[in-house]
């Protein structure tokens, strides 16, 4: 178990190492490719998915600046191993898959690592979850055209929301939204490349 050694993207939250180190990568990834969970590297995991590489995961983590009393709505679930980071710096998760298969695999991996502060569901992203609505921080783990405006009605002031937009095949954007009194406020971070949130 551990966070790789050699790392693309730079992480100064030590919390944040510190969570993802406690976290099995291996336990996400097909046991074909269970030799290959420490590197950071992108994995297929079935569907055309791939659970996202580690260094990339911290970093978009590490722009929510979690403290733990954190609400979190994730869109895009993949294998949970991103759920399982939120689940573990704040207090509640809800994550979104719009794949049936990955959305019971990834309930399945988190209970059997015991993390009962997620709560699941089949759908899609872009209606977000409005019964549980507003959230401190929402991560956008697949790539929308541009940024979902549902999603941002869903965001507290001084709430955070991550996404990478852009099209497919493309070189995204990956974007931090502040909400503030007023308005929102974005700023470009990283060019990215996700697989794309579909409608
Ligand atoms: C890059 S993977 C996420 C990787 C994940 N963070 C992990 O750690 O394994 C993107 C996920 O978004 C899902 N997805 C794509 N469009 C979606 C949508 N509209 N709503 C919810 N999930 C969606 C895909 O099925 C896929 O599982």
């Amino acid at each position: 178990m551990g966070f790789p050694e050699e790392i693309f993207y730079e992480i100064e939250d030590k919390r944040i190492i510190q969570a993802i180190n406690a976290i099995p990568r291996e336990a996400f990834v097909p046991d074909n490719l269970r030799d290959m969970a420490y590197l950071d590297s992108a994995l297929p995991i079935g569907c055309n998915q791939t659970i996202s590489q580690p260094s990339l995961v911290a970093y978009m983590t590490q722009l929510l600046k979690l403290t733990g009393k954190e609400k979190v709505l994730e869109i895009g679930t993949g294998s949970g191993y991103q759920t399982a980071l939120l689940a573990e710096l704040a207090e509640k998760v809800y994550t979104i898959e719009i794949v049936e298969s990955l959305y019971e695999r990834s309930k399945e991996t988190l209970e059997n690592l015991g993390i009962e502060n997620v709560c699941f569901k089949l759908g899609s992203g872009y209606e977000g979850w409005t019964e549980y609505a507003p959230f401190d921080g929402i991560m956008v783990t697949a790539a929308p055209p541009k940024i979902p405006k549902k999603l941002l009605k869903q965001l507290k002031p001084g709430g955070r929301m991550v996404v990478p937009v852009g099209g497919e095949g493309e070189v995204q954007t990956l974007k931090l939204i502040v909400r503030s009194g007023e308005g929102f406020v974005e700023k470009d971070m990283n060019y990215v490349r996700f697989v794309p949130m579909v409608e």
